[in-house]
């Protein structure tokens, strides 16, 4: 039962094929991100009018790569939501009508699953159940996983995404979007310690985040300092150490509130190197089982929206023939 993934969330265009017994076959990224570098950030219209021009030759490619035929596929996977309503609607527009054409089932993908079940495609997957933090561009959230489907949010961001805030508090040290690997390079060469960030909502209980006062902290910073670049690698240090302090403290915390013995971290954030040390000393101290996607299914990708549609399909869930698309969505419902 071999399925093609489609993913077109945002910025990226991402197709992938998966099979039960042989695994990933096959994946391929378009990356938008040289598109919308000199906005700052991702234009919404670009992204939705990218992906119709890279879709269509990125599947076939992927076919041709994995030397499959359309005839071959048993069912089609997209992303259905959250994310722009127009890159979406690319993606769930050719997944579902290439599907009906085919006469084979098409299934929506929400995103934020298959951010969660990315370290499945790993040679050492993660078993149920496991807590899973998910930190993204659009998300940041700790998430109880029974099982497969069964998600329940026991923490989340009160205001910005921790992707967001690397990527605003990037821009204000007029670095290119997307900022989350700029700030880490930059951070390199910085002393963490110099300026001291808050570290939100860590001084009381809960497992929920706020990331908007460590960003408004950096923009007062760099407002009381002035534009001195000498400063920048600095603050990119302090900002990071306080982000990852801040994850590290709740993922603790939320270990020891459910029991669970492994922890699974996703979304393009769980790239970052400093936050990967600072979890794998946790683990090691509190003996846990910590896995992360590789570096490549970190960010947004095909793969995990194969997999997830894999075993949506498998269960004989489809959508049906209408095109829907969820922007808002959570993972939740
Ligand atoms: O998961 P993703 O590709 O998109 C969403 O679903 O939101 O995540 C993109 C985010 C961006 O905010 C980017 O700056 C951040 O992940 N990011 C990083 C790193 N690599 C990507 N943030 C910190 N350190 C990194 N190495
Ligand atoms: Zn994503």
């Amino acid at each position: 039962m071999i399925i093609l993934g489609i993913e077109t969330s945002c910025d990226e265009t991402g197709v992938a094929l998966y099979e039960g017994s042989a695994g990933l076959i096959a994946h391929r990224l378009y990356s938008q991100i040289a598109l919308h570098k000199e906005f700052g950030g991702v234009v919404p219209e670009l992204a939705s009018r990218d992906q119709i021009q890279k879709l269509l030759p990125l599947i076939h490619q992927l076919l041709e790569e994995a030397d499959i035929a359309l005839s071959d596929l048993a069912g089609i996977a997209f992303t259905a939501g959250p994310g722009l309503a127009g890159a979406l609607m690319v993606g769930a527009c050719v997944g579902r009508s290439l599907a009906w054409a085919l006469g084979i089932p098409a299934i929506g993908v929400n995103h934020l699953e298959g951010h969660l079940l990315a370290p499945m495609l790993e040679e050492n997957p993660p078993n149920f159940p496991h807590l899973a933090l998910l930190v993204s561009g659009g998300h940041c959230a700790l998430i109880q996983v029974q099982r497969f489907a069964d998600y329940c949010i026991i923490g989340e961001t009160q205001d910005d995404a921790v992707g967001e805030a690397f990527d605003k508090t990037a821009r204000l040290l007029g670095l290119p979007y997307p900022g989350g690997p700029q700030i880490a390079t930059l951070a390199t060469r910085g002393d963490a310690k110099r300026y001291h960030f808050p570290r939100p909502m860590t001084d009381r209980p809960g497992l929920d985040f706020s990331f908007s006062g460590i960003k408004t902290f950096a923009a007062n910073l760099v407002h009381q300092v002035g534009q001195d670049p000498a400063t920048h690698p600095d603050i990119a240090a302090g900002f990071q150490q306080a982000i990852v302090d801040t994850l590290v403290i709740k993922a603790r915390r939320a270990l020891k509130e459910t029991g669970l013995t492994s922890l699974v971290v996703s979304g393009g954030v769980s790239a970052n190197q400093l936050l990967r040390e600072e979890l794998a000393l946790m683990a090691n101290e509190l003996n846990i089982k910590l896995y992360f996607p590789r570096p490549a299914f970190c960010t947004d990708n095909g793969a995990m929206i194969a997999y997830a549609g894999y075993q949506h399909l498998k269960l004989g869930e489809k959508s049906d023939l209408a095109i829907t698309i969820e922007p808002r969505k959570g993972v939740k419902s």
